[in-house]
């Protein structure tokens, strides 16, 4: 019998232009057509090529009505422009997507949804940030999305939480004992050379020192991306601490290395935020370099079907 290259259409066939394979696939008795793949955002390829771009430099107004309720959210020590949130939001997302945020502060992500029609959900270990962002919604007028109080490691106990899929995980987690240990330089910020933890408690990431954190937070993300959609992403914003003798502090890499253990998130690249309203401070003047750090790491990962 004469064999035939099934990659290629048959030489008898006059009904169709199909391979020996799409053949076979297309006489099944049963035919999934399945969910056709959903378009990641709605943004044009314009903005889509904008959005790519290395350097998302924005210099958003902290004070007047302009500056998304900053009064209010400044008693965070580091809250995120809601603007900013939006952009990130409206390309990881779909119009009126779920969005998550285990680490969610006085509600930078959360103001983000609301801006831009999406629903979001967040978790905080802290009831008077919770407090500050429901008053930060309010003053915009903005709907008041769920933020659970809680360690985020019990992110799963949440049926709010459980009983959907999400199509991004988007957080700001805080930073290796970054504000409750004295920095070199930095410090000056707050005046009195004593940082402001984010809160007391044990179990914030903020109090633990490197190691720790980056098993903490990849302990934590994995539970996280449980409930993401495969093909959703991850987004974490991180900040490089200044170095020390015994380490870079790279901190965005060491935060790659360690994610990139979490066997189905697969790491796509960053992008830089360039805050241009951040103060410059100068930091080791007259005697050595030390850099102000004006920009934050905008780290993306993608979630992966498991290997079956
Ligand atoms: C960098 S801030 C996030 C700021 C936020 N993006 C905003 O716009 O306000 C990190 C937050 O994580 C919270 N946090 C620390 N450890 C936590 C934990 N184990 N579970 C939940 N939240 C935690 C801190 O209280 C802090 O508010």
């Amino acid at each position: 019998m004469t064999k035939f290259d099934k990659s290629k259409p048959h030489p008898r066939n006059q009904l169709n232009q199909l391979t020996g394979r799409e053949w076979l696939y297309a006489t099944r008795s049963v035919i999934l057509s399945g969910t056709p793949a959903e378009p990641l955002n709605d943004l044009s390829p314009e903005e889509w090529s904008a959005w790519a771009a290395p350097v998302l430099t924005t210099s958003f107004p902290t004070r007047g009505p302009a500056s998304a309720a900053h009064a209010i959210r400044r008693a965070h020590p580091s809250p995120k422009p809601p603007q900013l949130m939006a952009e990130v939001i409206q390309f990881f997302s779909q119009p009126h997507g779920w969005v998550l945020d285990p680490f969610a502060g006085v509600g930078g992500t959360l103001l983000g949804c609301a801006l831009t029609e999406r629903n979001g959900i967040g978790i905080e270990l802290s009831a008077d940030y919770i407090d500050i962002y429901q008053q930060a919604a309010a003053e915009l007028e903005l709907p008041t999305l769920p933020l659970l109080h809680g360690d985020a490691r019990t992110c799963l106990q949440h049926p709010e939480i459980t009983s959907r899929t999400f199509d991004a995980v988007i957080t700001d987690p805080p930073y290796a004992s970054m504000l409750s240990r004295e920095r070199t330089g930095e410090r000056r910020k707050r005046g009195n050379g004593a940082a402001t933890p984010f809160t007391n408690n044990p179990a914030d990431l903020g109090n633990l020192e490197l190691g720790d954190f980056l098993d903490a937070l990849r302990a934590i993300l994995a539970l996280a991306i449980q409930p993401l959609r495969v093909g959703g992403h991850l987004v974490v914003f991180v900040k490089d601490l200044q170095p020390t003798p015994e380490h870079h502090n790279m901190l965005h890499a060491d935060v790659v290395n360690s994610l990139m253990q979490l066997p189905n998130l697969r790491y796509r690249g960053y992008r830089i935020w360039y805050d241009q309203s951040a103060l410059l401070y100068p930091f080791g003047y007259p005697y050595a370099f030390v850099a102000n750090q004006v920009h934050q790491f905008i780290l993306v990962f993608q979630k992966q079907a498991e290997d079956v």
